[in-house]
Parts: structure tokens; C-alpha cells; sequence
């Protein structure tokens, strides 16, 4: 990425002030996009014995979901770069899944997969590095599922989109899910200690924001690779992304 942050650092940080202090607080933000994609990986690999790699996974959550349908018969592997993410993966998801920390960039590894996924990530990566790497990692006939922050977007709505997901939902939102009591009080509670992560991650948004790529340069980087694009959803989480589910040929 184009910045002088370090982004395994920051979220090593958020890994253990989001995931450790306050709990499953932040993959509760997510479950709508985890379940739609987890849909786009079952239909690729139904009724396939498979392999399967979240690239930039996180703390797991996608991968955990996957480990706990019975639907799936795959071996399940994440890699993430930031080694806070992994430990918390390690320690709070199926132990049947298979992590390490590596660079999706830069991946030494002679392995293939029958979907790779990389979500709510690819913009802190160098798309053309990124592509090429996917590319290898797959298999013909093999799927790549992803999110793409889109460019077409307003670019100031979309800071303060990435500077809202930073602050009112980490910090305030918790509070009305425990009025609700959709989380428990201590969960918000704990949401106020990530102060100190969120301000690291307000500055990687600003800088995430210039990343987003035009749906044409997409295509352009997809098809330099080898993959066909089978489908570009509009993905609500970050309001303005493309999940995208492309075919290596
Ligand atoms: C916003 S989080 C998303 C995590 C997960 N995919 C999810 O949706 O919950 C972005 C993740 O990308 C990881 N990441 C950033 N650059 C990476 C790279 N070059 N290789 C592997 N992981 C990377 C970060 O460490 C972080 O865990």
C-alpha cells in the first residue's frame, strides 16, 4: 500500500483491542456480508470435496462459518499478514482451519485452491501484485470472491462511511445494540478501549479511501490474469464496495 503505515501493526492492534478486550464485537458488524459470501463459496465448491483460502482472513470469521457447515467438505485455510489477527484466529475459531501469517501478495507457495476469497482487504494491497497472486493461487475452473471498494463512489462520502465504521460503530453503536440488548453491556463497555486502535485506524481508512479501483480497471486486471467475471453485486458493508466472483479460465 502507498503509505508510510504500518498495517500488520495496526491490526495486530485492532486485532487485540476489537477481538480480545470486547469480545466477538466486531464480526457481529459483519454477519450479513460473511453469510452472503459464505452463499458464493458453497455454491462454488457444492458437492466438490475442496480446498479453500481466505486471503487477508482476518480473526477467521468466514472460515469458522464455513468449518461449521455441514454442507462443506473442504480443507480450510487462512493467511493473514498481521500476526495479531492470526493468534486471535487461532484462539477463537474451528480447529479444524489451517493458518498462517503470510503476505497474500507475496504468498511462496506452491499450492492451489478452489476459491480463494479476499474480502474487505484488497485495498491495502497493490491490486497488480494482488491479481497476480490470486492468479497463481487458483486452479482452472477455480473461483476468486472478493470486495472492492468502488471508486465511482463519492469519494468524501466514502471517508466518512470508512471514519463512521472507525468511530459510531465501534464506539457508540454498541451502546444502542445494548439498549437493545442485542449485545451485552459489557461488550459496549469495552468498546471504549479500543480509543486508542481506532485513532491508528482512522488514519488507514484516509489512506484506504484513495485505494479504490474503477470497476474497468478491474476487469482490465481480471482478464490480464486469466479470470472471467461470473458476477459484480453491490456489497453494503462498507456502502460503497463491489463483492465480485470471478472464474480462473
Ligand atoms: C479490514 S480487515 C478484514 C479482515 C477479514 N477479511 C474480514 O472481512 O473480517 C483487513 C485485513 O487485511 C489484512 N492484510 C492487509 N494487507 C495484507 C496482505 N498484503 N496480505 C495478507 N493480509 C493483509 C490485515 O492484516 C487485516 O487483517
Amino acid at each position: 500500500m502507498n503509505t508510510e503505515l504500518d498495517v500488520s501493526e495496526i491490526f495486530s492492534n485492532y486485532a487485540f483491542e476489537g477481538y480480545v478486550k470486547v469480545g466477538s464485537l466486531i464480526p457481529k458488524f459483519i454477519q450479513e456480508q460473511t453469510d452472503e459470501i459464505a452463499d458464493l463459496v458453497k455454491k462454488a465448491v457444492a458437492g466438490k470435496d475442496s480446498r479453500i483460502l481466505d486471503c487477508a482472513c482476518g480473526t477467521g470469521v468466514l472460515l469458522h462459518q464455513l468449518a461449521l457447515d455441514d454442507k462443506i467438505n473442504a480443507e480450510l485455510y487462512g493467511w493473514d499478514i498481521s500476526q495479531g489477527m492470526i493468534k486471535v484466529a487461532k484462539e477463537t475459531t474451528h480447529p479444524s482451519i489451517k493458518y498462517s501469517v503470510r503476505n497474500a501478495e507475496q504468498p511462496e507457495t506452491n499450492m492451489s485452491f478452489d476459491v480463494v476469497v479476499c474480502k474487505n482487504a484488497l485495498y491495502y494491497m497493490e491490486p497488480e501484485r494482488a491479481f497476480y497472486s490470486f492468479s497463481q493461487l487458483i486452479a482452472p475452473e477455480g473461483h476468486l470472491i472478493f470486495t472492492s471498494l468502488n471508486r465511482n463512489a463519492d469519494n468524501i462520502k466514502l471517508k466518512l462511511r470508512l471514519m463512521r465504521i472507525g468511530i459510531y460503530d465501534s464506539s457508540v453503536r454498541p451502546f444502542f445494540d445494548a439498549l437493545l440488548g442485542k449485545i451485552p453491556l459489557s461488550d459496549a463497555i469495552g468498546s471504549l478501549r479500543m480509543a486508542k486502535a481506532n485513532i491508528q485506524y482512522q488514519k488507514l481508512a484516509r489512506a484506504t479511501a484513495n485505494q479504490a479501483i474503477p470497476l474497468p480497471r478491474l476487469h482490465e486486471l481480471l482478464s490480464a490474469n486469466s479470470f472471467e467475471v461470473s458476477e459484480v453485486r453491490e456489497d453494503h458493508y462498507v456502502g460503497t464496495q463491489y463483492l465480485i466472483d470471478a472464474v480462473k479460465l
